[in-house]
């Protein structure tokens, strides 16, 4: 079988390193908020080029906080209307609820599969505070588009970088920059699978914004910068140490593994070329670190099972559109047709730093033998 993902393989081969930061904590006597979770948010920010990273317990609460720092800087405030794509994992989408602020859905563009900037300024209301963009399967959103339109209107720009770390933007202005430096802050998510995976749940901000970044500090940490005395009405969440030591170690090898994501993706690219299988399309090739390598068919399910005989794992990112998830009902009645379209007929095929040529080759030749 070839897996869709092999955690194992991925983190072996670190497997002395990952051992010998085990042991570091262990033997540090410090496990929360300390000298591991320092270094890391030093060599994060300095990777992402921002000023402040900061650790927390996991992407969600990096979106989560983000935005009620917003709220404690009386930038935003209960009822005010946050604009984030309909296709992303639900995980933006609670972010923005949980803070009792309101999502807005706008539809993504079908090749990118990210928020479609000509369809923004339309959802606009005097209550939106902010664009909250996702980098949806590793590819960078059109941001100088987005940062445009938020500087027109006086919104904050938040990116949902969980499944992006280290892809480049680049524009007339600026070589290539890294995601998570790309707009007012940004949040990341360290699930064992991300691109920059931990060996457990984890999270970070990033940010040049000395104001948010201080205020997230004390948020992540019942609402204290100093032991006892409560500022706000905080949250518990923050990266633990053997999780950043992890990370430590993970992070130097990121931008290999980056390249080998890209390697397999450009065999896809050029290999696959069956009419049935319409394959993701990309405008530049650093602007993508594929966490996913998501192709589109008709016939989803009769592809998928096709695979699954002939010893091929495939997923689905996502089968069901968040506005047609039970938790928000008040979405039952209303309807994104492209979202819709890329739920129906998107696969996820087999992607990683550790998938041999044999193995890519393996995938291409089933998918072109497919009828
Ligand atoms: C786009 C996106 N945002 C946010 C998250 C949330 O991250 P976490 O699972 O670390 O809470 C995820 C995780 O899958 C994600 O894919």
């Amino acid at each position: 079988m070839i897996p869709f993902l092999d955690l194992k393989i991925i983190n072996a081969q670190y497997k002395t390193e990952l051992k010998e930061a085990c042991s570091r904590v262990i033997d540090s006597g410090w496990y929360v908020l300390g000298n591991e979770v320092a270094e890391f948010e030093k060599e994060f920010a300095t990777y992402c080029e921002t000023e402040y990273c900061l650790g927390v317990a996991n992407g969600l609460d990096a979106l989560v906080l983000i935005l009620r720092a917003y709220i404690e800087l009386g930038i935003m405030q209960a009822g005010d209307e946050v604009i984030v794509p309909s296709n992303t994992y639900i995980a933006s989408i609670l972010a923005i609820s949980e803070n009792g602020l309101m999502p807005v859905l706008v539809e993504p563009d079908i090749d990118s599969f990210n928020l479609d900037p000509k369809l923004i300024e339309q959802a606009i209301t005097k209550k939106t505070k902010a664009i909250l963009t996702v980098h949806l399967y590793g590819q960078v959103t059109a941001m100088d588009e987005i940062n445009t339109i938020a500087k027109m209107h006086d919104l904050k720009v938040i990116e949902d970088c969980a499944q992006a770390h280290g892809a480049l933007y680049s524009n007339k202005e600026h070589k290539a920059k890294k995601v998570g430096s790309l707009a007012d802050a940004a949040g990341f998510s360290f699930y064992p699978g991300k691109n920059l995976g931990a060996l457990g749940d984890g999270g970070a901000v990033t940010t040049n914004d000395s104001e948010l970044a201080n205020t997230i500090s004390a948020l992540r940490n019942y609402g204290s910068h100093e032991k006892y005395k409560n500022l706000y009405k905080g949250m518990n969440s923050r990266l633990d140490e053997i999780q950043a030591a992890m990370l430590r170690v993970k992070l130097r090898y990121l931008d290999d593994e980056i390249v080998a994501r890209q390697t397999v993706a450009k065999a896809y690219l050029q290999g696959i070329n069956n009419p049935l299988i319409e394959l993701p399309i990309v405008e530049n090739v650093t602007a993508h670190v594929w966490h996913l390598f998501v192709i589109k068919t008709k016939q989803r399910e009769k592809l998928a099972n096709y695979l699954t005989e002939n010893g091929v794992q495939s997923l689905i990112h996502y089968p069901i559109p968040p506005h047609q998830q039970d938790a928000y009902d008040e979405w039952k009645n209303v309807s994104f047709p492209i979202s819709e379209k890329i739920h129906e007929q998107v696969l996820s095929i087999p992607i990683s730093p550790v998938l041999t040529p044999d193995e890519v080759d393996t995938v291409i030749r089933l998918v072109n033998g497919y009828i």
